[in-house]
């Protein structure tokens, strides 16, 4: 049964019959897929310290208690409306915001939803088996927090089709849980988000770099002249950055423990002799997820980017901070390969949104690795983690039909087949990590031999706290 109690919302889903009948038909589907497709092992004799919103202010949005995993309260939430509300950019700068979809953009705003709302289920899915390899309870918790959460952004998204999209955007939101990650009839519909993640290697650059691609497209889209569409994404950013501090976190603390064992061992031991994560290998899935995500931000010229641009529907991160919002005969100067080597063009901006994304992107990812690199410094070990070229491993865009190193340069196919096992993670290389987190720790206050505690624990609670528990 739908309730204000069951699905918390402030959408005023008990004065709006048909709205909830319709989720009312699809959330006992939602409810399956989250059992079988969901974290398993941990679906009925586990109690989860979680995070639930139950309303948009800052007191409501963080409220901690321990809950059962399917029964987790999968709320809806839009963020306050701004007063008198003008759209930002594009060819209908400065008419009121739309509370309805223009029948002339519906199937534009209908795959944006779409391909955002695939995202959320997809990474449910990827990281369903981790709970049983896991470091802590502590960061099983995270794990959950950070699946729940998805869920609810899958909500987020249904809510959208099921309110403004009749029929059709009922069909969507059961195909939303049709596709299955990684399953070759009925895949996810973006690359990334079909790939296996099966060790927290994986989890946690997917956390840092994927989770962080999902920021910068919330971004744009809490900038859409679509009023539910903005209010809906500016909530679920405040969520998504936590699934970026479980990342970059992790990393951090994985980063500390293999100082610690590089400096116990004279900087001289090969870590995996000791059980921990050497820097080449935490290296070699930094390239992974970071091309990976890169990706997701589409081709560098696109004709579809411009027509959200110039429609409103999705902007720039941070649009307000640019000067110029109509974008009309703007130049972004774009670096092509052609015939083996780089040729600086002019493309006009609005076709190069993509790009502009995903510089925003690159300069949030940079900052992080920066970060990280402080710990090296910290541990006086004098390697240092970086990004690699943009051009490196793509798989969407203009330079997938090339092979570069990690510095940019390009390389024959046969140069890349004989060296990207520098490059890219290996078949041993995951075989290692799953050795070492073949045990999981279940155990209170104690974490995995190749990852340092946190330095605090969550919600004020001490490390030691009993993140996760078990009812026999
Ligand atoms: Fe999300
Ligand atoms: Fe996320």
């Amino acid at each position: 049964m739908i309730s204000a109690d069951r699905i918390p919302n402030n959408v005023d889903l008990s004065g709006n019959k048909r709205l909830q009948r319709a989720l009312e038909h699809w959330q006992p589907k939602y409810l399956q897929w989250w059992r079988d497709m969901g974290p398993q092992g941990f679906q009925d004799y586990h109690q989860v310290y979680v995070r639930t919103a139950v309303s948009v202010d800052p007191e409501g949005w963080a409220h901690f208690e321990y809950v059962k995993l399917p029964e987790y309260r999968w709320g809806i939430f839009l963020a306050d409306p701004v007063k008198d509300r003008r759209i930002g950019f594009g060819d209908f700068m400065g008419k009121p915001v739309w509370q309805e979809v223009p029948g002339e953009f519906r199937n534009q705003l209908r795959r944006l939803i779409v391909t955002q709302g695939d995202t959320e289920p997809a990474s449910v899915e990827q990281q369903r088996w981790l709970g049983q390899r896991c470091p802590s309870l502590y960061d099983l918790r995270n794990l959950f927090q950070v699946n729940v959460e998805e869920g609810r952004h899958l909500w987020a998204m249904v809510y959208l089709l099921h309110s403004y999209f009749g029929r059709d955007g009922r069909d969507e939101a059961e195909e939303l849980l049709d596709r299955q990650s990684g399953n070759r009839d009925k895949p996810r519909i973006l690359d990334a988000f079909n790939e296996p993640i099966d060790n927290w290697l994986d989890f946690f650059m997917f956390t840092m770099f994927t989770d962080r691609d999902g920021k910068s497209q919330l971004m744009s889209l809490s900038e859409s002249s679509l009023d539910p569409l903005s209010r809906t994404t500016r909530f679920m950013l405040t969520e998504e950055a936590h699934h970026m501090f479980v990342g970059e976190t992790g990393i951090s603390r994985i980063l500390e423990r293999t100082c610690q064992l590089m400096r116990d061992a004279g900087f001289s031991e090969d870590v995996r002799r000791v059980g921990g994560i050497d820097l080449p290998t935490i290296q070699k899935h930094l390239n992974q997820w970071f091309s990976l995500s890169l990706d997701l931000h589409g081709g560098e010229v696109s004709s579809n980017a411009a027509s959200y641009f110039a429609n409103g529907l999705k902007g720039r991160a941070k649009e307000e901070t640019f000067d110029d919002h109509l974008v009309r005969d703007a130049i972004y100067h774009m670096e092509f390969f052609e015939n083996g080597r780089p040729v600086a063009k002019e493309v006009l901006m609005r076709n190069a949104m993509n790009e502009v994304l995903r510089d925003w992107y690159v300069g949030d990812c940079a900052a992080g690795v920066e970060r990280w690199n402080r710990i090296l410094e910290r541990y006086g070990v004098s390697q240092r983690l970086r990004l690699p070229d943009r051009k490196f491993n793509r798989g969407i865009g203009m330079y997938s039909s090339f092979r570069f190193d990690p510095d940019g340069r390009p390389l024959t196919e046969e140069e890349w087949q004989r060296r990207k096992s520098e490059w890219l993670p290996t078949g041993k290389d995951s075989e290692y990590l799953l050795s070492i987190m073949a045990s999981p720790v279940y155990e209170r206050g104690k974490f995995a031999n190749y990852i340092a505690p946190p330095r605090r624990g969550i919600n004020q609670q001490p490390v030691d706290f009993e993140y996760v528990r078990t009812e026999q």
